[in-house]
């Protein structure tokens, strides 16, 4: 059942995720990132995504204590980028993050992009897990291969894979193969970057409902199991955003979504990816 923001899905270790939380990709500090995550918190947001690639994890501190809304209360996720992977860097780039913040821990940490070094950012990341600086631990971008290659080294497997998913990209088998081995997935770009009112299916939908594009697109991902994050700097944005749990998609409407799928990519193939 689909209820409001507070929704949780319960990942492998018990801890408990937002379903739906705000993206933070290219909202600036000194002011947009500021003022984006206030407006969500401040509308019942309680999960933020950020990076240290992102630049804005001090901002995002910032708001979060500006807020009033305990710590306790909020699901912070951050990310090692590709140039802090390795075992040592990657201690070091959880404790700049940490810092940068203004958190003594994070409730989940993610790999940004596979790389060579997986097998020792992974260690590392799993002792900030033993230490219980981190409250769950997963990845980004990781394609099936990538996968099966870290649960054949890892004592603690990733709790969650957040990967690009929008109607044009929908990868079903890598989903079936991360709910089969108990993995969270948490779809990025889920508005397709903005450009979900160029997909005539979801503009219908939406006419139907009375809602927007948007609300259709995250609303699939929802009923679908998938944890999301759209990102606005928009207060009536991030509001639009959260309205999406009092309608609810036909079984015949989300295969209508299904059946859009092209396979298209609005960032890069994980293979080649993660480079910028
Ligand atoms: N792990 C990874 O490699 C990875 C990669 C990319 C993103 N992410 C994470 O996932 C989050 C979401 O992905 P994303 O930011 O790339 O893309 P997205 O959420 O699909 O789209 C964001 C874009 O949609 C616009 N938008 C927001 N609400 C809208 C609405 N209701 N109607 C129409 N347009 C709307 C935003 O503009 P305004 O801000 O101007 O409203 C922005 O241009 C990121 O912010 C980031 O936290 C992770």
């Amino acid at each position: 059942m689909l209820t409001g923001l507070n929704d949780t899905v319960r990942l492998a270790n018990g801890v408990e995720m937002p379903r739906l939380g705000l993206g933070t990709y290219k909202s600036a500090e000194g002011g947009d990132v500021e003022g984006s995550v206030l407006a969500a918190l401040e509308l019942g947001y309680r999960s933020i995504d950020t990076a240290s690639l992102y630049g804005n994890e001090a901002g995002i501190g910032q708001a979060i204590a500006a807020s009033g809304v305990a710590r306790d209360e909020i699901f912070l996720t951050s990310k090692v980028w590709n140039d802090e992977q390795g075992y040592d860097n990657t201690l070091a780039a959880f404790s700049r993050s940490l810092e940068r913040l203004g958190t003594s821990y994070l409730d989940l940490y993610l790999v940004h992009w596979p790389r060579a070094q997986a097998h020792d950012t992974w260690r590392a990341i799993e002792r900030l897990y033993a230490e219980g600086a981190v409250r769950a631990i997963g990845v980004c971008n990781h394609l099936e291969h990538h996968l099966e290659a870290l649960l054949r080294v890892a004592d603690v497997a990733p709790m969650v894979n957040q990967y690009e998913m929008h109607p044009w990209l929908q990868q079903p088998s890598l989903r079936e193969y991360c709910e089969t081995h108990g993995i969270v997935v948490e779809a990025w770009a889920p508005l397709m970057k903005g450009r979900v009112a160029e997909e005539p299916v979801l503009v219908e939908i939406a006419a139907r409902h009375g809602k927007s594009p948007a609300q259709v697109a995250i609303r699939w991902l929802l009923q679908r199991g998938v944890v999301t994050i759209p990102k606005s700097v928009h207060r009536e944005r991030i509001a639009e955003n959260a309205g999406v749990f009092d309608f609810g998609l036909t079984d015949a409407e989300m295969s209508a979504i299904d059946a859009v799928d092209r396979g298209y990519r609005f960032g890069p193939e994980p293979d080649r990816g993660g480079e910028r």
